[in-house]
Formats: C-alpha cells, sequence, structure tokens
C-alpha cells in the first residue's frame, strides 16, 4: 500500500517529555525504596518505558511481555493471549506495568489478573495514554499521562499496521472523507 494516511500532532515531544519526567517523579516517589519489577508490554511501550527509565535513578529491574490483542487493523480482536512471557519471578515482588495505551482495557485487564495470580506483593499500572471512551474491561491506571479523545494515534511507540511507531511525538489519525 502506498497511500499514506493524513496525520496531526495531538502531544508535541516536548509536551511528551514534561509528562515522563512527571511520571517519574511520582514513581520515584511510591517505589525508591522497593526495588520494583517494569514489566513493559511489548511493542508499544518500548519508546515510553526508555525514557521512563532513564529517569528513574534508584534499583530496579526491567522485563518484558508481548500480547496479542489487535490484528493487523485497527480493531481489538477482543481475545488476549501471551505470546512471548516473563522469565523473571513476580511472587514476592512490587510490580509496575508499563503501557503506551489503555484502549478497551481487555489487554491490560488480562495481564493484571494473569500477574495477581502469581503473588505478587503488589500490581499497579502506569500507561502513558488512556482512551476512556472505549474502555470494555475496568481498569485501574495508577500513574497516567494523557487522556485521549476517541481517535486513532500513532507515534511514539504506537503503531498502525506496524507503520508510524518512530514518530517522536503522538499523532492523530485524520478520518478521511
Ligand atoms: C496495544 C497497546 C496495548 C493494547 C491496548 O497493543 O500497546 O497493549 O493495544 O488495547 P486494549 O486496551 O484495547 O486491549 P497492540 O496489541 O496493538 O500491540 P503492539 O503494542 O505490539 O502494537
Amino acid at each position: 500500500m502506498n497511500s499514506q494516511p493524513k496525520l496531526h500532532i495531538l502531544f508535541t515531544s516536548e509536551e511528551i517529555e514534561a509528562k515522563v519526567k512527571t511520571l517519574a517523579g511520582e514513581i520515584r516517589r511510591d517505589y525508591q525504596d522497593k526495588h520494583p519489577l517494569l514489566i513493559g508490554v511489548l511493542k508499544g511501550s518500548f519508546m515510553f518505558m526508555a525514557d521512563l527509565i532513564r529517569l528513574l535513578d534508584f534499583p530496579l529491574e526491567v522485563e518484558f511481555i508481548r500480547l496479542s490483542s489487535y490484528g493487523s487493523g485497527r480493531e481489538s480482536s477482543g481475545k488476549v493471549r501471551v505470546v512471548q512471557g516473563l522469565r523473571s519471578l513476580i511472587k514476592g515482588r512490587d510490580i509496575l506495568v508499563i503501557e503506551d495505551i489503555v484502549d478497551t482495557g481487555r489487554t491490560t485487564g488480562f495481564l493484571l489478573d494473569y500477574l495477581r495470580k502469581k503473588m505478587p506483593a503488589s500490581v499497579k499500572l502506569c500507561a502513558l495514554t488512556d482512551k476512556p471512551s472505549r474502555r470494555q474491561t475496568p481498569v485501574t491506571i495508577d500513574y497516567l499521562g494523557f487522556t485521549l479523545p476517541n481517535k486513532f494515534i500513532v507515534g511514539y511507540g504506537l503503531d498502525w499496521d506496524e507503520k508510524f511507531r518512530y514518530l517522536p511525538d503522538i499523532r492523530v489519525i485524520e478520518e478521511e472523507g
């Protein structure tokens, strides 16, 4: 496909940087003595996670999990499964899940349940963006960056059919017609 959708910037890289700094401050306040395990949800969280962790100057560990929720298009398949699992021991740890977006809530809802069954000391969620208008599974976001309108967004790790993850800002895909 050669045609590219039109994009317009919703949050600039400067706005994102400021927000990540604020979130890092809140996380440092709550976790600096806990040696937490931060679990990034691939792939979308990679850029946010890297920027966030650079600002957390205290002992922590890093893990990744890969879940599938979306197919190749814009709509969720509705079914979540673990594609690439965890290697770290979860039992007794303070866990902080790092997400780029909570949309229907199915992915995060599934992951939080999955982690709680492994008997961690605590599990919390940090999400850069939230689209509450799309929620189908209730999810509590403990550390939230931006609340989104009901638009499809890309950039800063987020994709549209694997495109645009590299953008340094967050952009809205404009509806055609
Ligand atoms: C996105 C995002 C979340 C999930 C949120 O991941 O990173 O994990 O969708 O959607 P939900 O709230 O409707 O479940 P995606 O499955 O698109 O994979 P990706 O991160 O590899 O792009």
